[in-house]
C-alpha cells in the first residue's frame, strides 16, 4: 500500500474515533477528513490540531497494555512542542517539562510532543530512555552507578560530558536531529527533585546511602497518534513504589542493594530458605514508599495502583469499551499474587494510539 494512503487510513480511523468518543458533529468529522486528505495529498503528512493532540495523547496512555496506572489517562496534561526546531530550545522544553512535572512534589502527568517525524522534516530523537537518569561507570571493581546506563554514559562522555562519577550522577540530556551529531544539555540541580531513601524504624537505612529521583520522564519512545509519529514526546506519571524498590535498587544486574539490606537487618544470609531476599525486598520497599510520603513526593504503593486498575476496567467496561492489557507487566514485582490482577488473563492487543519502543538512533560517525 502506497504510504500516504496508509497515512489517510490511520488518521481517518482517529478522526472517526474522536468524533465518536467526544462526540463531535457529523460535519467536523467530515470536514476535517477532507481537510486532512488535501494535506496529505500535497504535502506526504498533516497536522494535529492542539486538540486532537491532547486527546491523542491520553488514549495512547489509556491504550498503553503495560501500565497499572491508566484509570487517570484523563488527566493528562499536553505541552505542544511542535514548533521547536533547534538543539537548545528542545532543551529549553525539555527542562520546562521536569520543572511542571515535579511541581514541588505533587507531580503532573505532563507528555510534551516535539515535531513529529514526516517528509522534508529530519527526526528528533532524545537518546536518554528518561530525562532524569543516573549515570553507569564501567571501573576496575565493578559499576559504578546504574548498570543499565553504561552504554549512554560511554556516549555521553565521548561527546564530552564529564560526571563526578558517584553512584547518582544525573545525566544530561543527549538530543539529536536528523543525522547530525547529538548535542547535549546539563540538567541544573536546582530542578532535580531526589529523595533519600531511608526507613521508618531500622534507622541504620540510611547508612546505606539510597536515593532515587522523584519523577519517571519516559523518554525514548514514539508517541503514534492517527499514523503520525511522534519521534520524541517525553511522558510521565509518578512511581509506584515496587519499580524503585523491587527493580532499580533490588536487581542484581541494577543497584543490586538487597545483600546490604539484609546484613543490616541481621538477616540469615547462608540459606535460601531464610527468605532473606524476600524480607530484604519487603523493607526496601517499605523505606522507598516512607521516604517518598516524607518529602511530600507523589507516589503509589502496588496494592493501591492494584485497585486504581480495577476501577479503570470499571470505568472503561461502563464506556462500552474492551480493555486491553499485558499481564507480565502488570503484575506487581512484590506480592503479585495479593493483587486481583495476578489472577485472571488480559487481551494483549495493541490498539491506537499507543506508545511504542521505537529503535535506538544509529551511531553515526558524522560532525
Ligand atoms: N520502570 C521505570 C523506572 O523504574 C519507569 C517507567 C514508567 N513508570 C511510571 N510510573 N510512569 O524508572
Amino acid at each position: 500500500m502506497l504510504e500516504t494512503q496508509r497515512l489517510m487510513e490511520e488518521a481517518d480511523a482517529f478522526i472517526r474515533l474522536l468524533h465518536r468518543e467526544r462526540q463531535l458533529e457529523d460535519s467536523w468529522r467530515d470536514q476535517r477528513i477532507t481537510e486532512i486528505h488535501a494535506e496529505i495529498q500535497s504535502s506526504g503528512s498533516y497536522a494535529h490540531t492542539v486538540e486532537e493532540l491532547a486527546y491523542g495523547a491520553k488514549l495512547a496512555w489509556r491504550n498503553n497494555n503495560r501500565c497499572i496506572g491508566r484509570l487517570f489517562w484523563d488527566s493528562l496534561n499536553v505541552i505542544d512542542a511542535r514548533r521547536l526546531q533547534t538543539e537548545e530550545e528542545i532543551a529549553q522544553a525539555l527542562l520546562a517539562h521536569i520543572e511542571l512535572a515535579t511541581n514541588g512534589g505533587k507531580i503532573r502527568p505532563l507528555v510534551t510532543a516535539l515535531r513529529p517525524a514526516s517528509p522534508g522534516n529530519e527526526e528528533i530523537r532524545i537518546l536518554n530512555y528518561q530525562l532524569i537518569r543516573y549515570a553507569g561507570y564501567e571501573s576496575a571493581d565493578g559499576i559504578v552507578g546504574d548498570p543499565d546506563s553504561v552504554a549512554l554514559t560511554k556516549r555521553c562522555m565521548e561527546l564530552g560530558w564529564r560526571g563526578a562519577g558517584t553512584n547518582f550522577d544525573v545525566l544530561p540530556l543527549v538530543i539529536q536531529i536528523g543525522d547530525r551529531k547529538p548535542r547535549w544539555f546539563k540538567i541544573p540541580d536546582e530542578i532535580i527533585c531526589e529523595v533519600d531513601i531511608v526507613h521508618p524504624e531500622i534507622a541504620s537505612f540510611s547508612e546505606l546511602e539510597l536515593q532515587w529521583y522523584g519523577v519517571p520522564i519516559v523518554s525514548n519512545m514514539r508517541l503514534e497518534i492517527g499514523g503520525i509519529h511522534y519521534t520524541a514526546a517525553p511522558f510521565n506519571g509518578w512511581y509506584m513504589g515496587t519499580e524503585i524498590g523491587a527493580r532499580n535498587l533490588a536487581d542484581q544486574s541494577r543497584y543490586n542493594k538487597l545483600p546490604q539490606v539484609a546484613e543490616l537487618m541481621g538477616l540469615d544470609r547462608s540459606r535460601e530458605s531464610s527468605l532473606w531476599r524476600d524480607k530484604a525486598l519487603v523493607e526496601l520497599n517499605v523505606a522507598v514508599l516512607h521516604s517518598f510520603k516524607r518529602q511530600g513526593v507523589s507516589i503509589v504503593d502496588h496494592h493501591t495502583a492494584a485497585h486504581q486498575f480495577g476501577r479503570f476496567e470499571e470505568n472503561e467496561r461502563a464506556a462500552g469499551r474492551a480493555i486491553t492489557g499485558n499481564w507480565v507487566w502488570l503484575i506487581p514485582p512484590v506480592s503479585p499474587a495479593t493483587t486481583e490482577i495476578f489472577h485472571r488473563p488480559f487481551d494483549n492487543t495493541v490498539v491506537r494510539p499507543n506508545f511504542f519502543n521505537q529503535a535506538p538512533v544509529p551511531i553515526l560517525t558524522r560532525s
